[in-house]
């Protein structure tokens, strides 16, 4: 406390009341003086005092009188009765009554001091207890508060908030989630969450999760189905001091409007392309009819225009190929037809389709096979995969470079890699290329003739095949992409 402590002398002799009143002043208290007990009372209900010095033997009003009175106002304010020798009965009466203790007149400096200190810290400890007591009230009030603000902040969303504990046990919930999940009952906290949560994936993810396995990814997001619902699911650890996992959160967010969307605009894409894909294709063939001289010879200058047109034309029929191939695999109909199949002979043939581009860039194919299992899997969705890794190995790598093609059982896996020693891809972009239209900017590449889908539409297959994608590279050096598809893989 910086303030001066305060104390009030109440004394009929002046003698006494000016002694003390040096004495107090000289030790650093705030020393106020009164003559009887009515000016006490008076000084006690203005500026107040923490420690009273009380003498019992006065006129007007005594100091029982005044002790009693200020017990009853001023409970917390410790009373110091002085008396004279002959009184020393009625002092510790004044104790059993509420006085905190009491000095005999005359009395020497250092022992009224002594007593005076005591019952100063009495006084300081009190003041600070009920401080700490008041702020105590004030914390456990704004706890309260804090609560019950997030309470209706979270019951107030409108993205499903789901969090639960070690054992996999919903401990928190928003009327949101249950709307989302279709879930009409309500749910007492805790219980199991695959009582609300039927999603397979989102279950094993969440387990996934909480044993740690999937924790070092921070954040895990996926699409799932709730009745006739399209929810996003973002899932994440909650850890304790230590970094354990102690549960998980989860957040939903309704995706249907716009997978309707998507799914329109998909449509529209592969109706337009559909649209371009015949008379394109008609154009393609009449120019090759031209080209060929069938319809008459052509000269220097007419045949190697016609040849540029026909180049375009492959270009574009390229693009329309790719577009009809994604929004088929965005339909989730670019794998319907998956059958038990031997990858050795499909890889070869891919390969070798592959031999007279990576000649005319002056690049090596090399491929190589070891413990190749049958797996089930769409023929033409795998031709589809290698090929669009090839063809970028080759594209992606200068003249010669080595594009090798390696395919091994691994486990319940076939583990497919496609190696080049191209320009390869700064980390950064790594995450990007396998959306939809994302092309590296590569001063070395500017020429490469592409649309971006190559990469997309090969994750749409292997995702179709419940399989896996991953990319390494280092740039100058090369790009290595890895594909892991399970050798059981329909019934997963
Ligand atoms: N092997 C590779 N080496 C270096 N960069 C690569 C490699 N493969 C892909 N890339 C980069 O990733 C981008 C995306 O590849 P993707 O196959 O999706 O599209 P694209 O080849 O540009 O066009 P297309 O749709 O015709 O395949 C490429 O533009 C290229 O920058
Ligand atoms: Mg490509």
């Amino acid at each position: 406390m910086n303030e001066k402590m305060k104390v009030l002398i109440v004394d009929d002799e002046r003698v006494v009341r000016e002694g003390c009143h040096r004495v107090l002043t000289g030790k650093g208290y705030d020393a106020l003086m009164a003559e009887n007990g009515q000016e006490a009372m008076n000084i006690l209900a203005g500026k107040g005092a923490d420690i009273i010095l009380l003498d019992l033997k006065m006129p007007v009003m005594s100091g029982e009188e005044v002790l009693e009175k200020t017990q009853s106002l001023y409970p917390d304010i410790p009373v110091i009765i002085i008396t004279g020798h002959g009184t020393i009965d009625s002092a510790v009466d004044c104790m059993k009554k509420g006085a905190y203790d009491f000095i005999t007149k005359p009395f020497q400096v250092d022992q009224f001091l002594m007593t005076v200190n005591r019952a100063a810290e009495k006084r300081l400890l009190e003041i600070k207890a009920r401080q700490f007591q008041r702020e105590n009230i004030r914390n456990l009030y704004d706890l309260n508060l804090e609560k019950s603000r997030l309470k209706t902040i979270i019951n107030c969303m409108a993205n499903g908030v789901m969090v639960t504990n070690r054992n996999l046990e919903v401990v928190l919930h928003n009327p949101a989630l249950m709307r989302l999940l279709e879930v009409r009952e309500p749910m007492e906290n805790p219980f199991d969450v695959s009582r609300i949560v039927r999603d397979n994936g989102l279950l094993s993810m969440l387990e996934g999760i909480q044993k740690g396995s999937a924790a070092e990814q921070a954040v895990i997001s996926q699409e799932i189905g709730a009745g006739k619902n399209a929810l996003r699911a973002v899932s994440a650890p909650v850890f304790d001091p230590d970094g354990d996992v102690v549960g998980t959160v989860t957040v939903l967010e309704d995706i249907t409007a716009f997978k309707e969307l998507d799914e329109m605009k998909s449509d529209f894409v592969s109706m337009v392309a559909h649209e371009l894909r015949s008379p394109l294709s008609a154009i393609r063939q009449q120019n090759s009819v031209l080209y060929e001289g069938l319809a008459g010879p052509l000269e220097g200058k007419q045949k190697e225009l016609l040849e540029r047109g026909i180049q375009k034309i492959d270009q574009l029929l390229e693009l329309i190929n790719n577009l009809l191939d994604i929004s088929r695999i965005e339909a989730g109909k670019a794998v319907q037809r998956k059958i038990p199949l031997d990858l050795g002979p499909i890889i070869r043939d891919a390969v070798s389709l592959m031999e007279a581009k990576a000649r005319e860039h002056g690049i090596k194919l090399l491929c190589s096979f070891q413990d190749l299992k049958p797996l089930q899997a769409d023929a033409e969705g795998i031709r589809e995969v290698i090929s669009n890794l090839i063809t970028n190995a080759i594209n992606y790598s200068p003249e010669g470079g080595k594009v090798s093609i390696s395919a091994r059982g691994l486990g319940e896996y076939l583990e497919l890699v496609v190696e080049d020693t191209g320009v390869g891809i700064p980390e950064e972009e790594l995450p990007k290329i396998f959306d939809k239209f994302y092309r590296v900017k590569h001063p070395k590449t500017r020429k490469v003739m592409g649309t971006g889908l190559g990469l997309a539409i090969v994750k749409g297959i292997v995702d179709a095949h419940q399989g896996t994608i991953s990319v390494e590279s280092v740039p100058e050096e090369g790009t290595r992409f890895r594909i892991l598809l399970p050798l059981i893989s329909s019934d997963r």
